[in-house]
């Protein structure tokens, strides 16, 4: 957004106060003083007006132990929601959700730049950020299984065929499934595409940033700097 503009949604003053206020000097951008009104102003920067800072935003990333039984929303009038475990000023979004029934990492932040290299990477990367999730499921899951998930799914509804997604078969109905991409209701879908059902789906890490051990469901704690960087956009 261009600093008028902030200036005018952030501020009391009408629009008509806005030039002489910069030709002033009375705005300070990151610390100096600006009066270009093109000035672009991002999701996080500090503005001041006459020593006063008009929006004190600042980007918080936070991974949440999602239980069972909460939806990935903001409000709902029939189910709790993953915001009513979490007590922060800022108001987050959720980067890639969870369905109400499934557990494990739950990424939120208020950083919507950085989010969407989670939800909506750039086209020109072949793979998005790889998901990985415990699976079980009612029947056992078969050689076949893997050979079909290695060779994507076809989804009648989108007209697509899913990405090769790595399927690890620990137990006869227990596995640990890669996604590189985030399909509504994907890994149901994709075992029912197979004849199998999900019983319970539990996502275990989003890129590098693995679900903290320590944490219970329920509980969340903020990322480190390092996880926060390890999703930062890659210039290629
Ligand atoms: N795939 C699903 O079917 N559900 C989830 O919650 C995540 C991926």
């Amino acid at each position: 957004m261009r600093l008028d503009r902030f200036l005018y949604h952030h501020s009391p003053h009408g629009r008509r106060a806005i030039r002489p206020i910069l030709a002033a000097g009375r705005v300070r951008v990151e610390g100096a003083i600006e009066k270009d009104s093109q000035c672009e102003i991002g999701d996080f920067t500090q503005v001041e007006l006459d020593g006063v800072l008009l929006r004190a935003d600042t980007p918080v990333y936070i991974m949440l132990n999602k239980p069972a039984g909460y939806l990935s929303a903001t409000t709902d009038l029939q189910h709790p929601t993953v915001m009513e475990l979490i007590d922060e000023p800022q108001t987050l979004h959720i980067a890639g959700r969870l369905d109400r029934a499934t557990t494990g990492l739950l990424i939120l932040t208020n950083d919507g730049k950085w989010s969407r290299q989670l939800t909506d990477p750039p086209h020109h990367k072949r793979d998005g950020v790889p998901k990985v999730y415990l699976v079980e499921t009612a029947e056992p899951i078969t050689q076949e299984t893997h050979a079909h998930f290695t060779q994507g799914i076809y989804f009648a509804y989108e007209d697509l065929t899913t990405r090769p997604a790595e399927l690890e078969i620990l137990t006869p109905r227990q596995a640990r499934l890669t996604l590189y991409e985030g399909r509504y209701h994907q890994i149901k879908r994709m075992f029912h595409a197979v004849g199998n059902r999900v019983t319970a789906l539990h996502r275990l890490s989003v890129g590098k940033i693995q679900l903290d051990p320590e944490l219970k469901p329920g509980q969340y704690r903020t990322l480190s700097e390092a996880e926060v960087r390890s999703i930062s956009p890659v210039n290629d």
